[in-house]
């Protein structure tokens, strides 16, 4: 079940994904922690911050929507007392996710946790605005994505893993400006920018208005943008969006994922990671899987050509001037 990642070896693919597992420790009693790949904290600023005002989350069609707006405990409480914990499960890797309103913040918060012990690697949220940008996502616009992934990379003094925003036109040029930024490993993708709305109160159901759709209403798309991102680049790519069942896991393996992570499906049952890191190995055995990585954009295409294998800008849109 081992798999290799940016430098790190996990025990398997199965990734707690950032926002849904607190800082790892607060599920030690609720999931065998040592039987997860990795956990990935949840996003951490160089402040303390409080998030978003109530509600903060809906439930949607097979989803749920979420506007935390990013409330953290800041990188020196982190240090100091969620990090020391996960010392006692040293198989588990403890990816730190990472965010920031410019460079700088990003940065800061890259100086400080280089200094801590037990984190494996980094995770940038780049779905974050841009304050020198008018607000944009850093991870939606390449300029700004380049310069922060060049910036974070050599701060870095562990591996980096970039997440990207599903919400731009093409991940696959955005996988490649992350990729040839520095990024050691990509992880496809954050949550799709939607909202809810209360016919009867003609108001928002969240107070920040919108928020990011995530579950299973999200994995079809989420599948797509894995196939694309993996294509891309040459450095792993993590997948995650609406994972449920092993099956579910196995998908975004075929499509091109080296690991997945479990976001959503922790809050409907908070073992989710456990019993997909379990169900994920049973489903190798009895599929005769002798080696999980083996799973690894072994996707069969048939006439793969037709399915987008050729360079961009071959195929004829049928445009003309
Ligand atoms: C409540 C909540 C909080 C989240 N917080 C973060 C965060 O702090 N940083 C981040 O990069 N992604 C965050 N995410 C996104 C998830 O890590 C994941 O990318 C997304 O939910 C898709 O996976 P899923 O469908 O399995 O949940 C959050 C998601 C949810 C539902």
């Amino acid at each position: 079940m081992r798999v290799k990642l940016a430098g790190l070896e996990l025990v398997n693919p199965v990734i707690a994904a950032s926002g849904t597992f607190g800082y790892g420790i607060e599920f030690e009693e609720i999931v065998s922690l040592e039987r997860l790949g990795a956990i990935v904290t949840k996003g951490v600023s160089l402040e303390p911050m409080a998030g978003h005002a109530s509600p903060r989350l809906v439930q949607t069609a097979a989803g749920m929507l979420n506007a935390i707006g990013l409330q953290n405990v800041g990188v020196e409480e982190f240090i100091e007392h969620k990090l020391p914990p996960m010392k006692r499960y040293p198989r588990c890797k403890v990816i730190v996710n990472v965010f920031g309103y410019t460079v700088s913040e990003y940065v800061g918060v890259i100086e400080r946790l280089n200094d801590a012990e037990g984190i494996a690697a980094y995770e940038l949220n780049v779905s974050c605005p841009n304050v020198h940008a008018g607000g944009m996502a850093f991870g939606a616009d390449a300029g700004s994505l380049e310069y922060l992934v060049g910036r974070a990379k050599t701060a870095a003094s562990r591996p980096l893993i970039v997440k990207l925003t599903p919400n731009v036109t093409s991940i696959a040029h955005m996988a490649r400006v992350a990729a040839d930024s520095g990024a050691d490993a990509l992880s496809v993708a954050n949550t799709f920018l939607a909202m809810a709305i209360d016919a009867e109160e003609r108001k928002p159901r969240l107070s920040n208005v919108t928020g990011g759709l995530s579950g299973p209403a999200i994995k079809p798309i989420a599948l797509r943008l894995v196939w694309e991102a993996s294509r891309a680049v040459k450095i792993p790519v993590v997948g995650m969006g609406g994972i449920v069942t092993p099956a579910d896991a196995v998908e975004f393996l075929l499509a091109g994922a080296t690991a997945i992570q479990v976001g959503t499906a922790s809050f409907a049952d908070p073992r989710a990671t456990e019993r997909l890191a379990k169900g994920l190995e049973s489903w190798c055995r009895s599929h005769d899987v002798a080696k999980v990585s083996s799973l690894t954009g072994a996707l069969e295409v048939a006439g793969a050509r037709e399915h987008g294998n050729e360079k961009p800008g071959t195929r004829d849109s049928g445009l003309r001037d």
